[in-house]
């Protein structure tokens, strides 16, 4: 048999080998202790209590206690929300103070909390069980609660848990309406009214000016250029400085200034975060069919604009930001001034023919002619041509006082 070689420091084996000891022993109780003084034990405790004392101490003893969680396999979630939100699905608690309070009902009905969890809606970290954790924010967005705390720190008008709406809409995004969604309603009105297609690719229609958004909620912060943006390093606060202003944070845009108020471009912010990649499975996407179809009545004016003497501003797509009112186009929405009399506008305004300006068009008009409509020299010709046949019109229509004031909104 091996002889144990003598240890080099006999003095020293036992004390070491006692404080390694002390130091195991030591730690288990401390991580006991720690986790004894989770705040979601206290919030059991009280909510017990409640429970004891509003329907008895038997009632008390089916509060589950412990850690809970909603586990949803399709959404990859699994939301510890419960733990400490525990009177979600109880009655009696609607008057509660959070987190003891009786969820509002009618949105669980139609959306059962086994199969949404809570994140889904809410936003926040579903596997955390501390307060600050599960609610965030966390530093750079990385899902918090979208309630009203976050929602009164980033200057939300009217209501302050209108953000949670983005959650939704990644869902329900192809409704054209969605009840309960009043924000983003706003927001996809705002998107039909301002035009924002007419340059823009949404759900697979609209223009190439600017970039497609269909998924542009999937944007990280860091690809955003906040060197001049005031206040808050947000994605969010970022939209809405760019929507109220869009030279203000890119000087060569040619996104136009729509005016918007506060609550509207909040409301675009807040519509436009939601178009993200969904990571939801398709089942628990609303909406068939999943596009974004005009209306009848705007399939119909184009349909009677295509027959009448303006019909190659329709085809060619000038109409989408043109009115041509002589013609009786009138543009959804609007973006470029009334084409009736632009042979004289232009001159007066660049000072130069209609000729020249087509040939080498400046401002938001080179950006189109050489993104959207890409017209040949003969093509051009022909744009010139109709642009001199809506003038002559222009002038008998002026001549004869029947003239119809210039488009306007
Ligand atoms: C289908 C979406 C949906 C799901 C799923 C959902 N909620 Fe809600 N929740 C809502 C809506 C809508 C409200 C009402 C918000 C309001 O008053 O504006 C709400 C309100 C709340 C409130 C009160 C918020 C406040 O500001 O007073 C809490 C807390 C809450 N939910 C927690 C949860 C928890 C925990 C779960 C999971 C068990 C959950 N919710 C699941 C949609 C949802
Ligand atoms: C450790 C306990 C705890 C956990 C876990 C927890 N909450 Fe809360 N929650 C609270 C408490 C306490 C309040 C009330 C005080 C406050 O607002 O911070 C609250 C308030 C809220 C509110 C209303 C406040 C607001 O800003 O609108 C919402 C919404 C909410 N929680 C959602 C959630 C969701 C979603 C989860 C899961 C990701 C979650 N909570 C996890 C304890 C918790
Ligand atoms: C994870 C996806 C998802 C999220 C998030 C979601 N919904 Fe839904 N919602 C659905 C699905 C799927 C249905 C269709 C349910 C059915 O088949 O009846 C639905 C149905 C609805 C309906 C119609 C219900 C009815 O009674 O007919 C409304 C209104 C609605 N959701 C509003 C909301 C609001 C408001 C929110 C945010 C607070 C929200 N949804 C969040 C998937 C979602
Ligand atoms: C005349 C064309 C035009 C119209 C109309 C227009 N945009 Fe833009 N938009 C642009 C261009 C060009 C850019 C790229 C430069 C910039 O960021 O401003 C842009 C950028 C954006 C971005 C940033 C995209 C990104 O990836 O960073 C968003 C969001 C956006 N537009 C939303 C809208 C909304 C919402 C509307 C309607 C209210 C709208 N735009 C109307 C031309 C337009
Ligand atoms: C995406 C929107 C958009 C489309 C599509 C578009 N335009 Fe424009 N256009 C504008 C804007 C905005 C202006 C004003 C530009 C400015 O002031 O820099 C403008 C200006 C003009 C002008 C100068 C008008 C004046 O009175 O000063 C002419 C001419 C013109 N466009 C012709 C056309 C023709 C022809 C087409 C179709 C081939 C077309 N545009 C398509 C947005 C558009």
């Amino acid at each position: 048999m091996e002889r144990r070689t003598n240890s080099p420091y006999p003095r020293l084996d036992r004390p070491v080998l006692a404080i390694i000891g002390l130091v195991l022993v030591l730690s288990t109780v401390l991580f006991t202790v720690g986790d004894r003084q989770h705040e979601w034990r206290y919030y059991q405790f009280a909510f017990r209590n409640a429970v004891a004392e509003k329907y008895g101490p038997a009632k008390a003893d089916t509060v589950r206690a412990g850690l809970q969680q909603v586990w949803v396999p399709d959404l990859g979630r699994a939301d510890r929300c419960t733990t400490c939100h525990q009177a979600v699905q109880w009655a009696g608690f609607e008057a509660a103070e959070e987190p003891f309070r009786t969820h509002p009902k009618e949105i669980l009905r139609s959306h059962p909390v086994e199969k949404f969890g809570c994140t889904s809606c809410h936003g926040g970290q579903g596997w955390a069980v501390d307060v600050d954790p599960a609610h965030g924010p966390v530093e750079h967005w990385e899902d918090p609660v979208l309630g009203a705390s976050l929602g009164e720190s980033y200057g939300i008008v009217d209501n302050t848990r209108a953000m949670m709406q983005m959650k939704c809409n990644v869902c329900h995004r192809y409704d054209r309406e969605t009840k309960g969604a009043d924000f983003i309603n706003l927001g996809k009105q705002l998107v039909r009214d301002k035009g924002c297609r007419a340059c823009h690719t949404i759900n697979g229609r609209g223009g190439t000016i600017g970039p497609d958004l269909t998924n542009v909620g999937d944007k990280a912060a860091e690809q955003y250029d906040f060197s001049r943006l005031n206040g808050q390093k947000t994605a969010f606060a970022w939209h809405v400085a760019h929507l109220k202003e869009p030279k203000g944070l890119v000087p060569d845009t040619v996104m136009p200034n729509f005016h918007l108020s506060t609550k509207e471009a909040q409301a675009l912010a807040t519509l436009i975060m939601s178009w993200q990649r969904a990571p939801v499975p398709a089942s628990f996407v609303p909406s068939v069919p999943r596009t974004d179809p005009r209306t009848p009545d705007e399939v119909v004016a184009e349909e009677r604009m295509k027959t009448g003497p303006g019909a190659w501003f329709v085809s060619t797509g000038c109409f989408v930001c043109h009115s041509i009112k002589v013609f009786g186009i009138t543009s959804p929405a609007q973006i470029g001034p009334d084409l009736s009399n632009a042979v004289e506008d232009v001159q007066s305004r660049f000072g130069r023919t209609i000729d020249d300006f087509l040939a080498a068009p400046t401002g938001t008009m080179s950006v189109v002619l050489s993104r959207q409509i890409i017209l040949t020299p003969e093509q051009k010709q022909v744009a010139i041509g109709k642009l001199r046949e809506a003038f002559a019109e222009y002038q008998k229509q002026k001549a004869a006082g029947t003239l119809k004031p210039a488009a306007s909104h």
